[in-house]
């Protein structure tokens, strides 16, 4: 299915290779609280370096600073990180273009260097020609290992490639591998499908509706299902002009015979602060919102997991960050880490943070980095990240 040029067809003998990353990291407080994606592209800063490149010019957006300077959303810490480590010391500048820029990249005697956030300038976003230009000219061979960032055309991820031979990283390659899985799944094929809104995951379910044999939801987009089917969801959350849509798609399921599982029993509270209130009901009174999946459900859906060979897992199946509220969620991680040779896909955002905070993520076939990116592929779209990069040669 990939027929890129990789880092492996390219040489990086004395050159000076510039590769976009997503080190797009959570932070609190100028602390990086999931280095995961740091850790992913070692294995292509590695390479690059082990393969006599005379330096190595890494580039990564943070947050949304829109074109402004904002201290907080600096990659010092990413950089800080990242020498850790590599074991060596990452030369880390206070910007990504200019005369600065290219005079510390000429002398300085560190072999990686990481620019400071692309998105301090709205040329990123915009895609500007002469922006990609400029990052250009710091190197002779682009390499795009941002999967995170793929789904974005923006001068970094996707213009910068007309100006310098180019390829993609290993985290990229190894992502279209296992995504690809998913949409090309062995049989059967069960998909979770959680996370609070119908209207992030249409494009996902209707693509799976065409490869998938089970869809499994969870989370707050259940609530929408289920009163679609004119079930009593009390004041839990509801997208009600998607309504007529989650019907749309249960009774397109029907028609392709795909089986949807929705939730037997919930945990429902009257409040969301009020966690001692707790109760499983069968069926949502009035006053009280749904906030994970009940007992009955967990049962059920293990056991419509059993006999899968792929399963894909995208979202949460209740608000797993809230201990109270996240038995659902981790009872079905630690299932599908126990789960022997089943290849277990887990799409990035929220559910790789459930995945890791339930300490599964190593006992999974792959837990991808993207978000955005990992949904708009599981849609079946083409990512620009990875669209502008070339064919290998025949
Ligand atoms: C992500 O975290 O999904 C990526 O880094 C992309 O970030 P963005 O949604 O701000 O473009």
């Amino acid at each position: 299915m990939n027929n890129k040029v990789t880092i492996k067809d390219m040489d990086f003998k004395a050159k000076k290779v510039i590769a976009r990353v997503d080190y797009n990291v959570p932070l609190d407080d100028g602390r990086i609280t999931d280095d995961a994606r740091i850790k992913a592209s070692l294995d292509t800063v590695k390479y690059i370096l082990d393969n006599g490149a005379d330096k190595l010019i890494l580039m990564s957006h943070l947050g949304r600073p829109k074109g402004k300077v904002v201290d907080g959303l600096r990659l010092t810490p990413a950089a800080k990180r990242l020498s850790e480590l590599l074991g060596e010391d990452v030369e880390k500048l206070d910007d990504c273009i200019g005369d600065e820029v290219k005079k510390r990249v000429a002398s300085t005697n560190k072999r990686v260097i990481l620019l400071e956030n692309l998105r301090f300038h709205l040329q990123e976003k915009a895609g500007d020609e002469e922006f990609a230009r400029e990052l250009a000219s710091l190197a002779d061979i682009y390499v795009n290992d941002a999967f995170g960032t793929a789904h974005r055309a923006h001068a970094s991820t996707t213009v910068i490639a007309k100006f310098l031979p180019s390829c993609i990283g290993f985290l990229i390659e190894k992502e279209i591998r296992y995504l690809a899985e998913a949409l090309n799944p062995k049989k059967p094929y069960v998909v979770i499908l959680g996370g609070a809104k119908v209207s992030d995951k249409i494009g996902v379910v209707r693509n799976l509706l065409t490869k998938a044999d089970k869809i499994i939801i969870g989370g707050a987009m259940a609530y929408t299902f289920l009163k679609s089917k004119g079930e009593s969801i009390g004041s839990s959350r509801l997208e009600s002009d998607k309504v007529d849509l989650a019907a749309d798609i249960l009774k397109d399921a029907e028609s392709r015979s795909v089986k949807i599982l929705l939730p037997i029993d919930h945990l429902v509270v009257d409040a969301l602060d009020n966690p001692a209130g707790k109760k499983v009901v069968e069926s949502i009174p009035q006053g009280f919102m749904g906030v994970d999946i009940g007992p009955e459900t967990i049962d059920l859906y293990k056991k419509e997991l059993e006999g899968a060979k792929t399963i894909l897992w995208n979202g949460p199946l209740g608000i797993f960050e809230n201990d109270n509220y996240a038995r659902g969620t981790k009872e079905l991680a630690l299932f599908l880490a126990e789960l022997k040779d089943v290849v277990v896909i887990v799409g990035g955002g929220d559910s790789a943070a459930a995945a890791k905070k339930f300490g599964v993520v190593d006992k999974l076939t792959h837990v991808s980095t993207g978000g955005g990116a990992s949904l708009e592929f599981l849609e079946g779209k083409e990512l620009p990240g990875i669209a502008a990069i070339p064919d290998k040669r025949r």
